[in-house]
Parts: structure tokens; sequence; C-alpha cells
């Protein structure tokens, strides 16, 4: 009976990336050095990548997003996202569960900010997730910035391992300093390699935590400022929370196509964004299919 559960899942899992039928992997410029990061990634089911540029990103972030945020003393203040900058949206924090784990910020931003352009279209990662897709990749929604300072009295810790939506990519930029005594993302490297078939590919939490045990490795995804994870959510990761520094990131998601959200930036501006750009098509294919989902509000 189990066998024939876990092949219903499988299929319906299945059928949801299937649909989307996006273009095939074309051949593009990928120099040893990408190459050697696609292999890193395949195997691993992350990567770490250290560069100026991403430090520059952090920064810009911190000063023009973080700080603004900040003088408002955290408090959630209205949507600036229909004044004519329309520059970040305010997620509701009011949920339990944010404010147990120290949620202070959680907001989404633009995808057309120029400023963020070299990290959001930086050739280097697009690369490496077109190569390690081997399909066209999208932006499945707006990037989002998070503060998280917990300061609960129990260390949550390894409690809440769980696997996201398959073909799932996630990247966190560390906007702050972030070390082992912080806030941050654990992962179980080579946990994206589990089989599907048998354990489904959307689990549940309890069965998470049980499966997890066979694996003994975890990397935390620490760093200074400007360090930025490329991970597959398919793998094992969590929450590891501490008392110390907040934590400030800055999150993306990519799937295939499938399981994408509304995005808040306005159809028109996106519009004009891909004509005054040279971004690579797959890249504009992934602005593109944002034009078709409209905003919530
Ligand atoms: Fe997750």
């Amino acid at each position: 009976m189990e066998i024939i559960k876990n092949s219903k899942r499988f299929i319906k899992d299945c059928y949801a990336i299937a649909k989307y039928k996006t273009p095939a992997i074309r051949p593009l410029s990928i120099n040893n050095k990408v190459r050697k990061k696609i292999e890193e990634f395949n195997e691993n089911g992350f990567l770490k990548l250290e560069c100026d540029r991403f430090l520059d990103v952090a920064k810009y972030l911190d000063d023009a997003y973080f700080k603004k945020i900040e003088e408002h003393n955290n408090v959630i203040v209205e949507s600036d996202f229909q004044n004519p900058n329309r520059r970040f949206s305010i997620k509701e924090l009011k949920k339990n569960e944010y404010v147990a784990g120290g949620m202070q910020i959680s907001a989404y931003i633009s995808l057309l900010d120029e400023k963020l352009s070299s990290l959001l279209f930086d050739d280097e990662i697009h690369s490496i997730l077109y190569g390690y897709y081997k399909r066209q990749h999208y932006f499945r929604n707006q990037p989002r910035i998070m503060k998280v300072d917990y300061k609960g009295v129990n260390k949550i810790n390894n409690g809440n391992m769980h696997v996201d939506h398959l073909h799932q990519v996630s990247i966190i930029l560390n906007v702050s300093d972030i070390s082992m005594n912080d806030t941050h993302t654990e992962y179980v490297p080579g946990s994206h390699k589990r089989s599907f078939l048998r354990h489904g590919i959307q689990m549940p939490v309890e069965k998470s935590m049980e499966l997890v045990k066979s694996y003994s490795n975890r990397v935390h995804f620490t760093g200074k400022k400007g360090t930025l994870y490329i991970f597959d959510t398919s793998g094992f990761h969590c929450g590891n929370y501490q008392q110390g520094n907040s934590r400030k990131i800055m999150h993306l998601n990519f799937t295939t196509g499938h399981h994408m959200t509304s995005v808040y930036d306005d159809p028109d501006d996106i519009k004009t964004y891909i004509k005054n750009s040279n971004w690579p098509d797959y890249i504009n294919n992934s602005l593109n299919k944002a034009i078709k989902f409209k905003p919530d509000f």
C-alpha cells in the first residue's frame, strides 16, 4: 500500500513540474570555473560564493533597505509598494511563528532595482543555475529581505529540518556578518540526492526529522557580510536559532517555472525594464514570466 501511495504522490508532484514546458538548455559559454562550480553543486547540493560585487550589494541593501525600515523601529508600516518608488512591500508579521522566531523585518523588494542587478542578473550565478537545472530557470517570486533577532530562551536547533519544493533552488546573501553564535541556516550536504520515489518530493516535517538522522554532516551558512550561498531546497535544511547578533539576509528563490507566486512589480515597469536592458534571453524570459503574475492588492 505504501508503495502505491508513494507512487501516486510522486506522479502528482512530477506533474506540477512537468506541465511547465520550458525551453531545453541551449549551449551556454560555460567556462571551466563555472563548470567546476556546477559539479560541486551537483555533488553537495549547495555552493558558497564570496566576491566583492556581492559585498557591494550587501552594503547597498543595508543602507537603502534595512536602515530605512529600522528607522520605523521595525514597526510594520503600510506597504511602501504603492509609492512611486515602489521599492519594497512589508509582509504580514503577525503570525505567531514569525514572532517566536524573532522576525523583525520580512519585506519583498523589487526585481527592478538597478543597484541589485549586479547580483540578481549575475552571469556566473545564472550560468550555474542553468547548468544545474539543465533547463530554463525562473525567479519564483521577488527577492525578500529578512532580519531576525532571536531572543528566545530555548535554542531551536535541528528541530525543524525540512525540505521545500522539488527543483527549488534558493540563494541567501548575508547582509550582516553571521557567525555560529548567530541565527543561521543549516544544510545537510548530499541530502538533495535522496530517492524521491521512496520518500516523496515534499514530505512532512516529522518524516524529514526522522530521515535526516541517517546523515551525519551539517553545513552552517555562516560568513562575512556579502557571503552568498546557493542551495537546492530539496535537501534537508533548517533554521538554527541563536541569541547572537541580528541576522540580516536577502533571500531569492528559483524554479523551472512551477510554484510561481505573485510578483508586485508593475508589469509595465517590467516591460520597459526588459526593453531597456541587455540581459540574455534566459533572464528576459524569467522577467517576462513575472509579468503574468498580478499583484495581490
Ligand atoms: Fe525551507
